[in-house]
């Protein structure tokens, strides 16, 4: 029930109507008895300072923040943990009277999964697709937990300024940017992430990989993807005898986190996982 001590968790992006975090967030605080609501806010670019105003003027507990607004929103906080500020974007806030602080729950969901997983990185060679935003999360996780990180990217330039960037935070040469056309000539990985949109519906027929990819020696796949639920890739990586995981994971270890920095309460995976099948239309 909504009372005078319901207290309010936003997102802010741009455009947002196709976010599933509202239905997932409201139904986690109904199951788990937190007195909150999620509420979306479609906020342009030049609002996002009054909007971080409002907020703090609001008292509101806390808000997520999605694209495009993830570094624009870095100048208006209080305050950034040092995974956000490696990787350049925040997208959870928490309001501790008055006192905004940044984190990125891409990056730590990233981890939590791993390790709920079982899957350690650490000394191992990983091989990354693309240098987005997404990929910039997943390659600080990745380097954070000690592992080699080739970023492979249709853009070289791209990967490049990513490992860059990365390896300059860490102090460390954790990240190498290739070209996508030189993936042959890296190690062959322990694991394999997909963080570019090729194989994502409508394009489902799409892999990030060549044809003649040979998975031989890859123990886990990871696709950022989940809509379509099994890609092309994950498809090829499960008949070649690795683990293959979706992006479903990542979506839901990231809203366990932001849970956690905003009431200090553990949600159980499995809880969220059974509340994401019950979403209508969901993949
Ligand atoms: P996100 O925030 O989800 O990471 P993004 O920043 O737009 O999204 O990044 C998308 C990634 O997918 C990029 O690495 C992009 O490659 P470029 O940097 O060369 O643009 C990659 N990508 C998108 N479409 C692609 C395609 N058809 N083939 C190969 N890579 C593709």
């Amino acid at each position: 029930m909504i009372d005078a001590s319901t207290r309010l968790i936003a997102l802010i992006g741009h455009p947002i109507e196709h976010s599933l975090s509202p239905r997932m967030h409201n139904r986690i605080y109904r199951h788990m008895g937190i007195n909150s609501v999620y509420v979306a806010f479609d906020v342009s670019p030049e609002h996002v300072g009054q909007a971080v105003a409002g907020f703090r003027a609001l008292q509101v507990r806390g808000f997520n923040v999605t694209v495009p607004h993830k570094q624009a929103v870095m100048p208006y906080l209080d305050a950034v943990d040092q995974t956000a500020a490696a990787i350049g974007a925040v997208n959870t806030v928490v309001n501790d009277s008055g006192v905004l602080t940044g984190y990125n729950t891409d990056a730590s969901g990233f981890m939590h999964l791993l390790e709920h997983r079982g899957v350690d990185v650490s000394g191992k060679d990983v091989l990354l697709l693309g240098a987005g935003g997404a990929a910039r999360a997943v390659a600080a996780a990745l380097a954070i937990n000690g592992a080699r990180v080739v970023v492979a990217n249709r853009t070289p330039a791209k990967a490049v300024a990513l490992a860059d960037a990365i390896n300059e935070h860490m102090g460390r040469k954790a990240c190498y940017g290739i070209s996508v056309e030189d993936i042959g000539q890296t190690p062959r990985p322990y694991m394999l992430v997909n963080a570019t949109s090729v194989g994502m519906w409508p394009h489902i027929e799409a892999c990030p990989l060549p044809d003649d990819y040979d998975f031989a020696g890859i123990e886990v796949v990871y696709d950022l993807i989940y809509n379509p639920g099994l890609t092309l890739l994950l498809k090829k990586a499960q008949a070649h005898g690795c683990m293959a995981v979706n992006g479903l994971d990542m979506l839901i270890w990231q809203a366990i986190e932001a849970i956690r920095i905003w009431f200090g309460v553990d949600v159980p995976y499995s809880l969220v996982m059974n509340e994401m099948k019950n979403i209508e239309n969901f993949t």
